[in-house]
């Protein structure tokens, strides 16, 4: 499979599509070597400067000592609880069928996953919850509220973060017979707070951002009585930056972020411990899917691969059926089958992106993708650039008209192969967690971590070309 030409197949329309190209990333991170080196000699040339990145290969996270704030601040609006704190409060309204308070429960992270009592390693168990899809925008202020880099001083600060719970509140408004002005009220407020703070009108907005727990389509309402809420197309919002799970490959201002898995390590050592786990792990199956089927929708996928997995009597894939509510919460089958299996199916879902891609990969499972647009060109700051080093590609189109076969196609893959793609799987782990240590982990970046760290690197690019055009 040459995963280079569908790169190109798809990279041409994307903004970040240089980013790909390996001399330009030597480049970068030659500068920031040099840049690193060249601040610690001339402000404290007694200062150890550890560039440690671990010598057995498993883990190549590089250790920087001294400021970690060398990159920016961030200061963090405090906003009428309506725009966040009452949400949390009032969760048996966040969903018109069913209680959220459990989800909320936890700062974000939901119910203690005790179920996987005997599923995780012993001592695991409580990093483990059993957290919501869309739960991402409590995770991101309680963490950004204990940040080390946050000020209270915005005059020092490079980016300023608006902790309204946008996803959380459209959720309420998406069905039933809300209109378009009740989807769009809450939105409007913040607005017009917001509008109203000294540090708005420096840029416009331009150095502020939000964290959208929903996908972008739920706030890009098209036209009347479609869809969602119309909040990313709004005046005020023409230049917010938006941390979102599923982005438009389309718009710079959408920054993919992984969904909330239910692993949120304590420490250095839960992170490492779990990757130990997960490479050690005896794998039975080839491959497996994890899904549910949605009988509206004609030639749905997801039942051609259930149908295609029960067909299997050499026993490769194994298939768990997510009827209800079995797989999001309470139950440890889908963790033990990702953890028995090479690789993991993952076509695209409800829309082009799934958290059980990152479910998945946290149990050391090989993505096998189907739209490119699921993963790839997402979720560039956290997975690694070349998507054949982490995951398999085979075109949904090839698999239906039969001139693709899913297992011909895995079965290829050798050993050794197998084994190399996983490697990169479990070295990315870290990247796509929240941990639960509310100041950060000790060395380890996190999902959290690197987010914030892409905004500062982003709006310093953007300070440094605006000063230069301005002088
Ligand atoms: C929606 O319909 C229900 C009755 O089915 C009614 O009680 C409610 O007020 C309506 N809501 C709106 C926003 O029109
Ligand atoms: C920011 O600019 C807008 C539009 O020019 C203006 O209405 C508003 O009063 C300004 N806000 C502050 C705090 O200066
Ligand atoms: C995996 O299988 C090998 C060979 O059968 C065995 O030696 C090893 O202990 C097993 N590992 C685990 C974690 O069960
Ligand atoms: C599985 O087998 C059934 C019965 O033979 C067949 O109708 C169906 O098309 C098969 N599914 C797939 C995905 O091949
Ligand atoms: C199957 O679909 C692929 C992708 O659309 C196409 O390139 C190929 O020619 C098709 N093959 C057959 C046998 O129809």
């Amino acid at each position: 499979m040459d995963f280079k030409n569908n790169l190109n197949a798809y990279s041409p329309k994307f903004f970040f599509t240089r980013y790909y190209y390996p001399s330009y990333w030597i480049l970068i991170l030659t500068l920031i070597f040099l840049q690193i080196y060249l601040i610690f000699n001339t402000t404290s040339p007694s200062a150890p400067l550890s560039l440690a990145a671990a010598s057995d290969g498993r883990q190549s996270s590089i250790t920087v000592a001294r400021d970690p704030c060398n990159s920016g601040r961030v200061f963090v609006y405090d906003l009428p609880p309506f725009f966040n704190k009452d949400l949390l409060q009032n969760c048996e309204s966040l969903d018109p069928w069913t209680s959220r308070c459990d989800d909320v429960s936890n700062g974000g992270f939901g119910r203690q996953a005790t179920e996987l009592n005997g599923v995780v390693p012993d001592g695991l168990t409580p990093a483990w919850f059993w957290s919501e899809q869309y739960m991402l925008e409590p995770i991101m202020h309680n963490r950004i509220l204990n940040y080390k880099c946050r000020t209270l001083d915005p005059e020092s600060a490079t980016a300023f973060y608006i902790p309204f719970y946008a996803g959380l509140s459209i959720g309420r408004y998406l069905w039933l017979n809300y209109t378009t002005s009740d989807r769009d009220r809450d939105s409007e407020k913040l607005i017009e707070w917001v509008q109203n703070e000294p540090y708005w009108n420096r840029s416009n907005g331009g150095d502020h951002f939000i964290t959208l727990g929903r996908l972008t389509w739920d706030f890009k309402r098209w036209g009347n009585n479609q869809w969602g809420s119309s909040f990313a197309f709004m005046l005020g919002m023409k230049n917010v930056a938006r941390l979102v799970v599923e982005r438009e490959p389309s718009d710079p201002l959408d920054i993919g972020v992984p969904f909330p898995t239910g692993f949120h390590p304590r420490s250095d050592a839960d992170v490492l411990n779990w990757q130990s786990f997960v490479r050690e792990r005896n794998r039975t199956n080839l491959f497996c899917f994890a899904g549910g089927t949605r009988h509206e929708i004609e030639n749905d996928f997801r039942a051609f691969l259930l149908s295609y997995c029960a067909n299997d009597s050499g026993g490769s894939c194994r298939a768990v059926e997510c009827n209800g509510n079995r797989c999001a919460s309470g139950d440890s089958v889908v963790m033990e089958t990702f953890l028995d299996s090479d690789f993991c199916l993952q076509p695209k879902g409800d829309s082009y992106s799934r958290k059980s891609v990152f479910d998945c990969m946290l149990a050391g499972s090989i993505p096998v993708i189907f739209w490119e647009r699921t993963a790839y060109g997402q979720y560039e700051w956290f997975l690694p650039g070349e998507p054949g080093s982490y995951s398999v590609f085979i075109d949904n189109k090839e698999v239906r008209n039969g001139s693709a076969s899913i297992k011909g196609v895995l079965e290829k893959f050798s050993g050794e192969r197998v084994k190399m793609m996983r490697e990169k799987v479990i070295e990315t782990i870290p990247k796509i967690v929240y941990a639960s240590a509310l100041e950060g982990l000790e060395s380890i970046e996190d999902a959290f971590d690197i987010a914030i760290h892409g905004i500062f690197e982003r709006f310093n690019r953007r300070h440094n070309s605006a000063s230069k055009n301005g002088s």
